[in-house]
């Protein structure tokens, strides 16, 4: 059996467990934070429709192509790699995943941190500006600590008894927290201001930019790019449907994000406030929103607490590529990793919680970048993320579409997608065409889009 190495492995123990965990590695800052604020700087509704097409047409079937890849030999992104061309350099790209998982950790964890921060913000920091906020170290480090404590002690529960059950129990409870602040969003006087800005596609909004901000934002809200998905792939039985389960995860991961609009945009309309803050919507407007809305500083509360949990589940992935790679190819145990990467992921994050403010140079790189920065961007935490959570993902997602497409084959992709379900016909058909064509050539034009627009 191809298998026969690997029995000792851990495996989701349910399908539910497998989606509600790749739904919450999906399902993060990425849907409720940045989500809302990218698309309320491209216009809105525009937005919103050509991020859909991005899902369906792109991001759906490169999803089924990094499961698939996982599922194929049940290994990490470099192993499953290695397994089929063997030690090439196409081993380079497994690294670039793990790689992009251990930095991607890093800055998330600190954004996740003010998030766990804001839980509490009323009694921890009352009254302090966000800018002032994130420039406080005192801050910003202990809450990195406990954001990055909590992701390791998941993660060391290992798939079954971690992950699965910490997804099982975080994501009912994130999407009773969503409806709690959408009811209350939706009936505020004014709320339908935010739902037309949010829903009328106006087409004069459509641009080359925003349809490549689109895809970019449609690939990092799945988490692909970057081996989560092969990872959690890697834990899938032959038995499972990817065709299904993958589906499920789009579908919950797109209705989050386009939930979290729901929630955000009728309550900023009816307070009158701007959609357009961007990165500090989340934290600097809706907190004003809050506190001029009945029970806010209740739906406050319940709010910062769903980014938590969103975030939360999200770094548990990035962690578990890194450790799953340790594992399996170094042969570390799992306590191990968990707490060497943890504690790299640790040391990692230091600069990008000092670079809002806090550290001059680091939060101001034009020495290096120049004044414009990279797409405007000029902190630390702002670099790291055009290069991991933009560029490399880009470059990612460009090299594994074509691995799969055409190196290990469409062919043998399909074949092990048919384990576990009947997909077949003209389903396939397209598959293989959206895969070896229209995926590389969207990301390949986005990638020469986002070094074009940093230089
Ligand atoms: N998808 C998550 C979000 O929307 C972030 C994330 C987790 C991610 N794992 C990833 C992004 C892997 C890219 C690659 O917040």
């Amino acid at each position: 059996m191809a298998d026969s190495t690997n029995t000792q492995r851990d495996a989701w123990g349910s399908r539910i467990g497998f989606v509600l965990a790749a739904a919450g590695s999906a399902v993060g800052l990425g849907n409720i934070w940045r989500f809302p604020y990218v698309a309320g700087e491209s216009g809105g509704g525009m937005f919103v429709l050509i991020y859909l097409i991005c899902v369906v047409f792109i991001s759906v079937p490169y999803l089924f192509a990094e499961l698939s890849l996982g599922r194929h030999k049940h290994r990490n992104p470099v192993g499953a790699i290695m397994a089929i061309k063997g030690r090439s350099a196409w081993m380079l790209i497994g690294f670039l995943c793990i790689t992009a998982g251990l930095v991607i950790l890093s800055y998330y964890g600190v954004i996740a941190g003010w998030a766990i921060g804001y839980v509490a913000k009323d009694v921890i920091a009352p009254g302090v500006p966000f800018g002032e906020f994130i420039a406080t170290p005192a801050l910003v480090i202990p809450l990195l600590a406990l954001f990055l404590g909590l992701t390791l002690y998941v993660v060391t529960g290992g798939i079954q008894q971690g992950i699965e059950r910490w997804a099982k129990l975080l994501m009912p409870l994130l999407l009773v927290l969503m409806l709690i602040i959408i009811i209350r969003s939706l009936t505020l006087e004014g709320a339908s201001e935010g739902i037309a800005f949010y829903l009328m596609p106006d087409l004069s909004q459509i641009s080359g930019a925003v349809v490549l901000t689109a895809l970019g934002q449609a690939f990092f809200s799945l988490s692909l790019g970057m081996g989560a998905m092969i990872t959690y792939g890697s834990y899938l039985n032959k038995q499972e449907n990817i065709a299904t389960s993958g589906g499920y995860v789009a579908v919950f991961d797109t209705s989050i994000a386009i939930l979290a609009g729901f929630m955000i945009f009728p309550a900023v309309f009816a307070l009158g406030m701007e959609p357009d803050a961007g990165p500090a919507l989340v934290f600097e407007i809706l907190p004003a929103v809050f506190a001029e809305m009945p029970m806010g500083a209740f739906i406050g509360v319940l709010f910062f607490l769903l980014l938590s949990i969103g975030a939360l589940t999200s770094s548990i992935s990035l962690l578990e590529v890194v450790v799953s790679y340790f594992i399996d190819e170094q042969k570390w145990s799992r306590m191990n990793s968990v707490l060497t990467i943890g504690a790299i992921a640790f040391v990692l994050a230091i600069p990008s919680a000092l670079s809002q403010g806090a550290v001059g140079w680091l939060s101001d790189l034009s020495w290096l970048f120049g004044e414009g920065g990279l797409l405007g961007q000029n902190d630390f935490l702002g670099i790291l993320d055009y290069f991991f959570g933009s560029l490399f993902l880009a470059i990612g997602a460009f090299f594994i579409s074509i691995f799969v497409g055409w190196v290990w084959g469409a062919q043998e992709a399909v074949k092990e997608i048919q384990q576990g379900s009947n997909f077949t016909g003209w389903l396939v058909t397209v598959w293989v065409f959206m895969l070896r064509w229209v995926c590389p050539l969207f990301i390949f034009i986005s990638l020469i889009y986002m070094i074009y627009e940093a230089l």
